[in-house]
This record gives C-alpha cells, sequence and structure tokens, in this order.
C-alpha cells in the first residue's frame, strides 16, 4: 500500500494537466461502460463514510468501483466509532490498513484535511461546506461535451457562493473556462478563493468576474449553473434566504439573455420554483440528467488515478 497518497481533498489537489487527464479518461471510461466495461479496481475496496445525505455522490461512487471490478463499502458515520468519539486520525489511521482509498462526505473541510493527514491510502473529499471537488470533475466533462471545450466560453453560476460554486470557480479557472458568480449581496464566494481562481484564470486565459447583477451575469454565457439557496447544515437559514434570492432564480426570462445555444446545469438535488424554474430545467437546454451520469465516469476516473 502506499505510503505516500495522493489525496483529492480539493480542486486544486490536481494539476491543470492532471484534472485534464481524468476528463480524457472519463471521456474513455464512458465509452467503455457502453462497450462492455473494464477491471481497472479489480481487487480494490473503496470505503464511503457519509456524514450528509446523498444519492448521486453515493450511488455513482458505489457503481464506479463495482463497475471497475472493486468492492464499495458504504458505512454511514452513526455506525462508526466516529460517532461515539474516536478520533478522525485513529479512524483514518484503521481504515488505511483495511480498504485502499477512502470517500468522505462531511462538514468541516478540516475534517478531510484530518483525515488525509492521518491516512495512507488516498482521501477523496466527496463534499465538505468548502468544496464540491467531484462535482466539479463532472461539472466540466459535461460542459466539455457540449462546448467541444473550455477556450473562450463562460459559465455563469448564479446563486449562493457556496461549496459547488467555490470548486467550479477553481476548476474552471484552471482548465481555461471563465466563470461568473452572479451572487446576492453578503452571499459572495470565499474572498480566498475568488483570489485564487484570478490567480489560476490568469494562467490559463481565462476569466473569473463577480456579480451581484443576475442578468448582467448570464448576458451572453454558454453555460448556466445554479444550486440550492440554503446548502446541507444550513437548513434554519432557508426561509430568511427566499426573499434575498428571488432575483436570482433561473426563469426563462433570465436564462434568455444567456447565448442562445447556451445549457443549463444543476448538480442537483434541485427546488423547482426557487432556484430553478421548472421550464428551465426541464427544458430543452437542460443538460442535468447528462452531468448526474457524468459523476460516475468522472469518478471511476478519479479513482483509477489516485490509485495507479
Ligand atoms: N450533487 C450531489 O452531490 O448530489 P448528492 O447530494 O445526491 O450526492
Ligand atoms: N450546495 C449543496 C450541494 C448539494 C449537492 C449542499 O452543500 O447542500
Amino acid at each position: 500500500m502506499a505510503t505516500t497518497p495522493r489525496h483529492y481533498r480539493r480542486v486544486e489537489d490536481l494539476s491543470a494537466d492532471g484534472l485534464v487527464a481524468v476528463l480524457d479518461l472519463a471521456d474513455e471510461l464512458k465509452a467503455a461502460r457502453a462497450a462492455g466495461g473494464r477491471d481497472d479496481l479489480a481487487g480494490r475496496t473503496v470505503a464511503m463514510v457519509f456524514e450528509k445525505p446523498s444519492t448521486r455522490t453515493r450511488v455513482s461512487f458505489q457503481v464506479a468501483v463495482t463497475e471497475l471490478g472493486g468492492s464499495p463499502l458504504a458505512l454511514s458515520s452513526a455506525e462508526l466509532q466516529l460517532g461515539r468519539g474516536e478520533t478522525i486520525a485513529d479512524t483514518a489511521a484503521v481504515l488505511s490498513r483495511y480498504v485502499h482509498a477512502l470517500v468522505v462526505r462531511t462538514f468541516g473541510q478540516d475534517r478531510i484535511d484530518e483525515l488525509a493527514k492521518n491516512a495512507t491510502i488516498p482521501v477523496v473529499n466527496a463534499l465538505t461546506d468548502l468544496e464540491h471537488p467531484c462535482q466539479a470533475l463532472a461539472d466540466l466533462q459535461t460542459v466539455r461535451e457540449q462546448l467541444g471545450g473550455f477556450a473562450g466560453r463562460t459559465l455563469t453560476y448564479v446563486g449562493d457562493g457556496n461549496n459547488v460554486a467555490h470548486s467550479l470557480l477553481l476548476a474552471g479557472a484552471m482548465v481555461g473556462l471563465s466563470v461568473r458568480i452572479a451572487h446576492p449581496d453578503g452571499f459572495a464566494p470565499d474572498a480566498g478563493i475568488v483570489e485564487r481562481a484570478k490567480e489560476l484564470a490568469a494562467a490559463s486565459g481565462a476569466q473569473v468576474v463577480l456579480t451581484t447583477d443576475p442578468v448582467a451575469g448570464v448576458s451572453g454565457a454558454d453555460a448556466v449553473y445554479t444550486d440550492v439557496w440554503a446548502s446541507m447544515g444550513q437548513e434554519d437559514q432557508a426561509e430568511q434566504r427566499l426573499a434575498v434570492f428571488e432575483p436570482f432564480r433561473v426563469t426563462p426570462e433570465l436564462f434568455a439573455h444567456a447565448a442562445e445555444d447556451a445549457v443549463f446545469l444543476h448538480c442537483l438535488p434541485a427546488h423547482r420554483g426557487e432556484e430553478v424554474s421548472a421550464e428551465v430545467i426541464d427544458g430543452p437546454r437542460s443538460v442535468v440528467w447528462d452531468q448526474a451520469e457524468n459523476r460516475m465516469h468522472t469518478q471511476k476516473a478519479l479513482l483509477v488515478e489516485l490509485l495507479r
């Protein structure tokens, strides 16, 4: 077993080239699935711990590992001694002796970092309050499929400057996709992440723009993306956020400001009538089901790369 594991705790654990290599492999694995499959993870066990609910991430990782010949092991934190006070460090050390990789969804980014510090196997962030780096891989695969590339293209994320926005911003900036974030006052993405995304964008030739004007943000965009207004762990703020976020709903009227052939993305789960109108998410420009499917292909590719 590797003693210096490669982790995917955050988007920047991959280099720009590494990220594109994962996307390329994901395309290959997507085609291979239709042609009859592969066994790249034969003999490997991948444990998954979810401290928040999940449909897509849980199922797509489970199927990804199974289809590549490996064994997924889904654990809920309530079933682990972690829930009774065993330390993250001890949990990481012990799981490292049994399994080959650990996929974790949790609250603070510090919990993933602490696991990774004490694990001798790759640790993958399956969503924290700060980042959702696996989502960003599927987002980019979907954008590339739909738009044919990243250079000269603009994706506008409309809504809360949250974990999904953070990873998308960093990943887009790395591969040369310009990212605009249209957010309500007081709900901008983390300033440090924006700063870093601007540095990455300067190197890739992309642009990073923040605005509090949804129409200006969406104008001419090649892709429009949104996410829930209150993330997991913020349920108590959901009610008060409704009024503030109302102008940021992706309605047919707002979407009409995007490029004529623009696509609509959403990480899901969606709340129709809140962050997006049913006419948009269920309309002809929506690619959300491809995007959800691509979670599986990109996570296969990620695990293959990390366990190489
Ligand atoms: N997009 C996403 O991560 O969905 P789940 O919460 O269902 O895993
Ligand atoms: N921002 C959302 C994403 C869910 C996949 C959340 O953290 O709840």
